[in-house]
């Protein structure tokens, strides 16, 4: 199998898991999104490759934000372009979140990447258009935060997205807008996890299965 490994904090668990599962002898291959995730999966014994022509037969991730329709809200570990292009590349989408990131509408901040250049005047694009502020995240040390494809990020002010198709719309109607954190028909499967170890199995169909823990 073929498999697209998110990042984050719940897909390094997925990650993880799968590793023990290959040390146990299961055989695949992996695209990771991240140069973190790549390490992370390397040093637990999992075959890292680039991403091929033929796509991927699965892809497990996290996401900050989920709603009924399995649209998502990613990025918050700035890692959504190469996320999204897995994704799209995966003949089915996984996404892995806790109780308190499903929820009725869209909310949280929209992250988007950006070009250096012209990124000032993209800033004011993406603000006249969408009507949201948007500014340049930074990293721990006070710089500005570079993703690892060498552009920078931008964050929407916090909202609840009324209309997620337009707003994708008009973020991606923005030159210099190299990719962005609205993940729309894109989605599988969302398992749900609950405090009391339950998981929820959202299917796009509107199915929901209940499991144990
Ligand atoms: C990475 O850029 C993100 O898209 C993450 O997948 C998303 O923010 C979920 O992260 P956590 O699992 O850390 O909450």
């Amino acid at each position: 199998m073929r498999v697209g490994l998110g990042t984050g904090t719940t897909a390094r668990w997925f990650i993880l898991g799968l590793a023990e599962r290959v040390r146990q002898g299961l055989s695949i291959h992996a695209v990771a999104t991240s140069v973190a995730s790549a390490t992370l999966a390397s040093e637990g014994g999992i075959l890292i490759e680039e991403l091929g022509a033929d796509g991927l037969d699965l892809a497990v991730d996290g996401a900050d934000s989920v709603d009924p329709a399995l649209s998502l809200i990613k990025g918050r570990g700035g890692a959504m372009v190469r996320e999204k292009i897995v994704a799209e590349a995966a003949a089915r989408y996984v996404v892995i979140v806790d109780d308190s990131k499903y929820m009725s509408r869209l909310r949280g901040r929209v992250p988007v990447e950006v070009l250096h250049f012209g990124s000032a005047r993209t800033l004011h694009t993406l603000a006249e258009r969408t009507s949201l502020e948007f500014t340049l995240r930074v990293g721990p040390d006070g710089a500005a935060f570079i993703t690892d494809n060498g552009n920078l990020l931008a964050d929407s002010e916090y909202a609840e997205i009324a209309d997620p198709t337009e707003l994708a719309t008009l973020i991606a109607s923005v030159p210099g807008v190299a990719g962005y954190g609205l993940f729309l028909g894109m989605t599988d499967l969302v398992l749900v996890g609950h405090s009391d170890g339950s998981v929820e199995q959202l299917t796009a169909s509107g199915d929901t299965v209940a499991s144990g823990g």
